[in-house]
């Protein structure tokens, strides 16, 4: 089933509160379907209770809400069991609870291998480690903006225990090859950790099939409410793992000499949990599956090839990322102006020539006096920019509700916006 945007619109009241709005902002956050809304809503106006705590009867069936939205996430990405699945608050805090608990084994000289495109939420967590003198390195970005496998292998040595990669950057689109990089992983006894962010609200995402050992995203970024994400880690793995936060839930036994801990996935969520989130989450699986996933990710395909095919009209535009839409998600960063050919293997090169281009900041304001949303900025990936030869860029991410139609109007603003500031 191909997708239909202008149907799938009216399924978003954002859209009829603000009729001409073009939202192409989805990497940072998607807009809300009614029946999201609607769970939420009905959760709090009919059952609204604290979970695995109270025995009266709107408490066990606010769990058993819960209970079941973790196994429809669990089956949504093709998890073994349920209890494989971590409800947490989004994918930073995933990423900070694997390297706390991870990092605790570490000794010095250790290391832990990234990619130099990984989000700021895939860094400093690991940077922490730092201080423990644990070594971090990053697998290098080609010149096409799709990762080098042959550094990630030659990186990977006896001594990296832990390896953590984003599936889809969010600057650039490039998808990684996560399957692959696992199983590097695997055969170098390396633990793997996939940064599924970006990938999972957009394509199907089978942890099984790609074999890491965890896999991190945010239910904000697929239609859900913020503050509800995801850990899937494999039970085997969970089990042996230190607890993050400590507090009500995830004990066993409590006395004044320590603690027994809960099992997994309880021994990971400590105190009262985001119950109305999973409840949303699980309302957006629901509408996610009803498009199937393979036509959400066909349709993002799509509009990316459409912009391939636009992107000329504006002389000057400078694209990030690699021009096959087949290994890039729906992720198009640009910026403009009069710049150099950019030489990303000669890092002496990348002085950035400025004249005339315009700032992606001044850009995004144009852009939302046509009410058009994008971002502009570093992305949360500072590294990744200085790589790139730039301080920011701006990025336009278009999801299930967006046209080709808004992507023509799109570049319209973008040419009329060259034209004024050019005066
Ligand atoms: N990480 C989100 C983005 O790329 C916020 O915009």
């Amino acid at each position: 089933m191909s997708v239909n945007p202008e149907r799938l619109k009216k399924d978003f009241p954002i859209f009829s509160n603000n009729p001409d709005l073009i939202y192409l902002d989805n990497a940072a956050t998607t807009q809300k379907p009614s029946s999201v809304i609607r769970a939420v809503s009905d959760y709090y106006a009919t059952i609204n209770s604290n979970v695995h705590r109270g025995v009266y009867k709107i408490s066990e069936e606010a769990t058993e809400m819960y209970e079941g939205s973790r196994k429809k996430v669990s089956e949504f990405i093709g998890a073994r069991e349920p209890a494989e699945i971590v409800f947490l608050r989004n994918t930073t805090e995933a990423i900070n609870l694997l390297s706390y608990t991870l990092g605790r084994k570490l000794k010095k000289g250790d290391e832990v291998l990234l990619t130099e495109m990984e989000h700021h939420s895939n860094l400093v967590p690991w940077y922490f480690l730092r201080e423990a003198g644990i070594v971090i390195k990053f697998a290098k970005m080609k010149a096409d903006f799709t990762l080098d496998y042959e550094d990630f292998q030659d990186k990977l040595n006896t001594r990296t225990v832990i390896a953590s990669f984003t599936e889809v950057s969010n600057v650039l689109g490039t998808i990684n090859d996560v399957r692959e990089l696992s199983n590097m992983c695997r055969e170098n006894s390396t633990i793997s950790i996939v940064d599924a962010a970006q990938s999972v609200p957009h394509m199907s995402v089978d942890v099984r099939a790609i074999g890491c050992d965890f896999l991190a995203f945010s239910g904000h970024k697929m239609l859900a409410p913020a503050g509800i994400g995801v850990l899937y880690g494999r039970k085997d793995l969970l089990d042996r793992m230190h607890p993050f936060l400590g507090g009500g839930e995830m004990i066993g036994e409590v006395d004044y000499n320590g603690a027994t801990y809960a099992d997994v996935p309880w021994k990971f969520e400590a105190g009262t949990q985001n119950v109305e989130g999973a409840v949303g989450l699980s309302a957006a699986i629901d509408y996610l599956k009803s498009i199937g996933m393979d036509s959400v990710r066909e349709h993002e395909r799509s509009m990316i090839d459409h912009i391939f095919k636009i992107m000329d009209t504006i002389g000057d535009l400078r694209q990030f990322g690699p021009m096959d839409s087949g290994k890039r998600g729906g992720v198009f960063s640009f910026n403009i102006g009069d710049v150099k050919p950019f030489d990303l293997l000669n890092q002496s090169n990348t002085k950035f020539a400025i004249s005339h281009s315009i700032h992606p900041h001044d850009l995004a304001a144009f852009l939302d006096r046509n009410n058009i949303a994008v971002r502009s900025g570093h992305h949360c990936a500072m590294p990744l920019m200085g790589r790139m030869g730039v301080s920011s860029t701006a990025r336009v991410s278009p999801y299930i509700y967006n046209d080709e139609r808004e992507l023509d109007l799109f570049f319209d603003a973008l040419s009329n916006c060259r034209k004024e500031m050019a005066r």
